[in-house]
């Protein structure tokens, strides 16, 4: 038997989100087969789960947990590509020597932490991804999602099915407007340095049946080396996707491309244990669209519209959990399921220490149907 208890997350009055759960009377440290059980049926069911009081949980333990949702996965959930010099994840993440699938990420100078000495940490602002940024004067109240992502490597590499956040360090809290900035008007307060997140479930029930359609039969190709393909392009202000200025890394100018490494998955994954379908795409990695009838859409703005009509309903303010960060807490997250992204601006001075592990998968998402899955498997 497990004492492991379940509650579902408190949730503003405004809001309309239907995911997301606590997770008390257990011990990352010490977890039990029992204990596994529980979180696992939780993980499927609500997608985001909080475990408070975790600090003391060591790398190991942490990518312990992370792997036993996919005991055959080994690697970290970008591989090697995190070296690439001119991948824009590069700067944001630092590996822990002795647990390598794990990462250290947040704000501001660490002496020592797990075996890395003296690091400079730098949470990652909107002005150096977006094409326009909130005036510095403003910087302070106002901010963006700095990009909404799945966490995987897109290319060659499974995504990763769970990802686990630990809180290490979490600096004093203020609160920030978070602005969609795209002529909508919608915003949302939010706890500086949250973490957004977005059910993909609801992203497709926000769908037209037209639309629900098309997420069904149509799949994404996204770009080789995608994090090095987008490097010299902006994004959107709402952080969900690229704008459309020719900027992209020219194919010859990428790393040697294996053919065989580009992935082209569904837009619907299935959820494992539940069956409902998730709107599941990495808006800014996006590269063309393949239609049910043959059809390959390649125009890139083309693109990059049609998957923005499909998601941009998804990440309205009433749909978006924002996590209130707490020192010690232990994020888990059905990476296959939400999208999330960082939000917030720290000052220099403000520390932040996170640590990140994900897995890439040994097998890819299930797609919206048998057909689906035989072409991503061919
Ligand atoms: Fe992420």
């Amino acid at each position: 038997m497990s004492s492991a208890v379940v509650t579902r997350l408190p949730v503003p009055e405004y809001s309309k989100i239907d995911f997301g759960a606590s997770i008390s009377g257990v011990d990352i440290e010490n977890l039990t087969d029992a204990d596994f059980d529980v979180i696992r049926s939780a993980l499927f069911t609500h997608q985001v789960i909080v475990f408070k009081n975790q600090g003391h949980a060591s790398p190991k333990a942490q990518f312990e947990l992370t792997q036993r949702f996919d005991p055959a996965a080994t690697s970290y959930g970008h591989g090697k590509s995190l070296d690439a010099k001119r991948s824009i994840l590069h700067p944001d993440l630092k590996t822990i020597p002795h647990q390598p699938q794990v990462q250290v990420i947040g704000n501001g100078f660490v002496p020592e932490y797990e075996g890395l000495q003296n690091i400079r940490l730098r949470h990652p602002h909107h002005r150096t991804f977006h094409a326009t940024a909130i005036p510095d004067v403003d910087d302070l109240d106002f901010t963006r999602f700095y990009r909404w992502h799945i966490d995987a490597a897109l290319y060659g590499l499974a995504p990763p099915v769970v990802t686990t956040l630990l809180a290490v360090r979490v600096p004093g809290g203020r609160r920030q407007v978070c602005r969609y900035d795209d002529g909508t008007g919608d915003e949302l307060d939010v706890p500086l340095g949250t973490t957004a997140f977005v059910s993909g479930y609801a992203m497709y029930d926000a769908l037209s049946p037209e639309d629900q359609e098309l997420a069904q039969t149509a799949r994404v190709e996204y770009a080789p080396h995608p994090y090095i393909w987008m490097s010299g392009a902006k994004s959107r202000s709402d952080g969900l996707g690229m704008v459309s200025e020719g900027k992209e890394i020219l194919l010859d100018k990428l790393p040697a491309i294996e053919e065989d490494k580009i992935q082209v998955l569904p837009i619907c994954w299935r959820n494992p244990e539940t069956g409902r379908l998730a709107v599941q795409i990495h808006p800014s990695a996006v590269r063309k669209l393949h239609l049910a009838d043959g059809t390959v859409i390649e125009d890139l703005a083309e693109v990059r519209e049609i998957v923005h009509r499909l998601q941009r309903p998804g990440i309205a303010p009433p749909l978006v959990y924002a996590h209130d960060w707490e020192e010690g807490d232990l994020v888990l997250f059905h990476n296959r399921g939400v999208l999330h992204s960082v939000v917030g601006a720290f000052a220099e001075d403000e520390v932040r220490l996170f640590r990140q592990c994900n897995v890439a998968a040994s097998h890819f998402p299930l797609g919206p149907s048998d057909a689906a899955n035989a072409a991503v498997a061919a």
